[in-house]
């Protein structure tokens, strides 16, 4: 028998349109039951940024992401291909490296086995030799198990399932949608890591909605330029909201060439669910990857790219140096001082869900495509 927390009716005051709609229940953000099942049917089923491939440009070069408690080593290998490995050893399974950096091959650190950075194992050391004599030992047995990777604008994606569709099949019409600012030319600069006692959705919830801007944010936001953000029709598994400016000024830096006049000026908060964020205006992209480590606690990574020709400048150093990015982290903690609070809610078990504003349409989105998945389709929508 499934746990009451699935049942259907729980949800339908959030599955009615959003002027109707109540958020979620506070139990989607605390029970592990229902963090477990998010985690089989979205973060083991659709596909999941691990970073850039600009951030490893030669042979050699790899850095380590844990996902959903998989730690992973992403590589340049010897044929000048992405590949993703699990980093866990085939001898006894020690964690190989949760480093970054450039090598020539990938040494356990248990008993030293050593693997090529294609992920063969190429030798298991000892004197005298340890595997002499063991039955029916293969060198070619034991390479590290690979993972499902694929590329697309620059963006490297991870999928546990074999069966799921190719990536640029499941981002639907976002690739059109963004084809314009040639994100695989963007050059990767910068990153900082956050640990944060909410649920990964808490997190997502506040990235997507304007509402808390003014009270929150408020040491940053112009009331005499209100941003107006706007919602983007999307097909596929992403979400798009854009403004005409930034609650942190831009940045004087030069605008991509063959962007069109809106574009030149907007601002566009995009979510490609589950896991990452793209923060994207005409000068530079951040984007953030949403790593949950269990239904409380969140893993974030904030990163920068800019538009390569912008990084060649000689006076980028300048402009984009530590005051700049320190600039943008006063955001990022003022959300810190909130999200932790909104998850005390959550757990307390005397949250009365509200009612969603209309600012709000992004999170209801999130909410609704977290049910379909979990819980199952709305039967109500499939027969109408
Ligand atoms: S666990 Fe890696 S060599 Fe033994
Ligand atoms: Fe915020």
């Amino acid at each position: 028998m499934d746990d009451p927390i699935f049942s259907p009716a729980l949800y339908e005051s959030t599955r009615r349109p959003l002027h109707e709609a109540s958020p979620m229940p506070g139990a989607c953000y605390v029970s592990p039951q229902w963090y477990e099942r998010e985690m089989e049917t979205m973060f083991r089923k659709d596909w999941l940024c691990v970073g850039r491939a600009e951030q490893i440009p030669a042979v050699g070069d790899h850095f380590s992401i844990e996902i959903i408690g998989q730690p992973m080593i992403v590589v340049r290998d010897e044929n000048n291909e992405i590949k993703v490995h699990s980093a866990l050893c085939r001898h006894r399974g020690a964690i190989i490296t949760e480093s970054a950096g450039r090598t020539r091959a990938f040494v356990c650190p248990y008993h030293s086995w050593t693997y090529s950075l294609s992920g063969k194992l190429v030798s298991t050391p000892g004197t005298p030799p340890p595997f002499a004599g063991v039955a029916g030992f293969k060198m070619a047995d034991h390479g590290l198990n690979a993972i499902r990777s694929e590329i697309w604008g620059g963006f490297i994606f991870i999928n546990f399932d074999q069966n799921a569709v190719p990536l640029i099949e499941w981002l639907g019409d976002l690739p059109d949608f963004l084809a314009a600012y040639n994100l695989q030319d963007m050059q990767w600069t910068h990153r900082d890591m956050y640990e944060i006692d909410c649920n990964w959705k808490v997190w997502l919830e506040n990235a997507f909605e304007n509402y808390h801007v003014p009270t929150i944010h408020r040491d940053h936001y112009d009331p005499a330029n209100p941003q107006n953000w706007m919602f983007e029709k999307t097909q596929g598994p992403w979400e798009a909201m854009s403004s005409k400016r930034s609650i942190v000024a831009y940045s004087g830096l030069p605008v991509m060439p063959g962007l069109d006049e809106q574009q030149e000026k907007k601002l566009f908060h995009i979510w490609i669910q589950p896991s990452l964020q793209i923060i994207l205006t005409s000068s530079y992209m951040k984007f953030r990857q949403y790593l949950p480590l269990g239904p409380e606690k969140l893993r974030l990574y904030e990163n920068w790219t800019f538009p390569k020709t912008t990084v060649a400048r000689p006076d980028f150093g300048d402009i984009v140096g530590p005051a700049y990015y320190e600039k943008y982290s006063q955001v990022v903690r003022e959300d810190i001082g909130i999200n932790p609070n909104i998850q005390r809610a959550m757990r307390s078990g005397s949250y009365t869900p509200g009612r969603y504003s209309l600012e709000e349409h992004i999170v209801h989105r999130i909410a609704t495509r977290v049910i379909d998945r979990v819980v199952g389709p709305d039967d109500k929508k499939a027969k109408a």
